[in-house]
């Protein structure tokens, strides 16, 4: 009966497809099933009682890894061992990756005299993993360099582009002599069209700042009840070229914060732009303001256009835009909303917004840490 069972057992290691194999606590193979033959390409009697070093482990893996000191480990301590992947190699040369399930085989004394290894091949599976990864750092490569790119083209295109804008302008305003009234116009156009282009720049510029990790808060103190103030002067000329009525409310704990002047005026600027951007002649827009859990909240909203559902993953997202009739008649990027957001994001503050649907007008908020950084 016992010898039956024994003959099963052998049966069922020998027919197994995995490699299934004992060594004695030196490293030297006792057992090797029929699977590990083929698979490593020595018969039985070509490596019972070799070491697995110098058989079917090198010395070292291709990454350098000390084998010998692993398999000197491995059979005394196999528990420390139980699942364990590792290089193998072929009779042939070939190294292969395998996943192997180690146990000890312990004498009458409870002592490990064996090690019974159960292995399958994983080399196709590590040299998957080894191509996504090589993929993934070569996508982060060429991204950093297409940031450090951008951020070195950025500032050549500024230089000139000053020169553009700063001469114009001086024409523009006759100080250069007098102009008639077609010179005028014209020389306006390029004055405007230059300071879009480097408004666009600027956001580009932003942009692979933050995307490299290299954009820092410049923090400062300052009092956020004006800097709402004075972007309302910005927009108060257009609004009132097209009826379209401004509205504050600033609660009153509002008043001095540390944040970067520089990028939440930029912020404030942008949802007013947009704001005005999107709302049709005769309507309102308006900015609040108050504390909220130990925050600023800054709401700017407007009655205009709306934003549909299907449409909401576009509003942050680089490059995008709505396609409305609106996009079309408004030139625009798609990179205000993206680059605000992550203006707020880096002061500890968050931003989203609401709106009920097409023609239902739009709230942006944003929230500002009163001490960022
Ligand atoms: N107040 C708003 N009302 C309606 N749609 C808006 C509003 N603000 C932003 N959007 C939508 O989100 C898009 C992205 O905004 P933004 O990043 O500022 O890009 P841009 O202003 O250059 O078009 C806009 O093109 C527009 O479709
Ligand atoms: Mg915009």
């Amino acid at each position: 009966m016992r010898d039956d069972l024994e003959i099963q057992y052998r049966e069922l290691m020998e027919n197994a497809n995995s490699i299934i194999l004992r060594m004695d606590t030196k490293g030297n193979v006792t057992y090797f099933n029929r699977f590990a033959e083929n698979f490593f390409g020595f018969r039985q009697e070509d490596i019972l009682g070799k070491n697995v070093i110098g058989t079917i482990v090198a010395p070292a893996d291709l990454s350098g890894k000390d084998l010998r000191a692993m398999i000197d480990d491995l059979v005394h301590h196999p528990s420390t061992y139980m699942s364990n992947e590792n290089e193998n190699i072929l009779r042939s040369g070939k190294r292969v990756w395998i996943s192997w399930t180690n146990k000890a085989i312990l004498d009458e004394d409870g002592r490990p005299v064996e090690v019974l290894a159960i292995g399958n091949d994983i080399t196709k599976l590590k040299e998957a993993e080894a191509q996504i990864l090589k993929a993934k750092e070569a996508a982060e490569s060429a991204n950093k360099a297409k940031s450090s790119f951008l951020a070195n083209m950025s500032h050549e295109l500024r230089t000139p582009l000053n020169a553009i804008i700063g001469f114009s302008e001086l024409m523009k305003d006759g100080t250069a002599g007098p102009l008639n009234e077609k010179q005028k116009e014209y020389i306006g156009y390029v004055w405007e069209s230059g300071k879009h282009l480097l408004s666009l720049i600027n956001d580009i510029l932003d942009l692979s700042k933050i995307e490299a990790g290299k954009m820092e808060l410049e923090l400062g103190e300052f009092d956020l009840r004006d800097l709402i103030k004075k972007s309302l002067t910005f927009v108060s000329e257009r609004a009132n070229k097209h009826g379209i009525s401004l509205l504050t409310e600033i609660a009153g704990g509002v008043g001095t914060v540390r944040a970067d002047e520089r990028k939440v005026k930029q912020v404030v600027f942008n949802l007013l732009s947009n704001a005005m951007k999107f709302t049709p002649d005769g309507g309102k827009i308006g900015i609040e303001a108050k504390e909220d859990a130990g925050m600023v909240k800054v709401c700017v909203w407007d009655t205009g256009i709306g934003i549909e559902d299907s449409d909401k993953g576009k509003v942050f997202s680089e490059f995008e835009q709505i396609d409305s009739e609106y996009s079309r008649k408004y030139a625009g990027t798609g990179l205000g909303m993206p680059l605000s957001r992550k203006f707020i994001e880096l002061h500890g503050g968050k931003m989203w917004f609401e709106s009920e649907g097409k023609g239902k007008g739009t709230r942006f908020y944003f929230t500002l840490p009163f001490r960022a950084g």
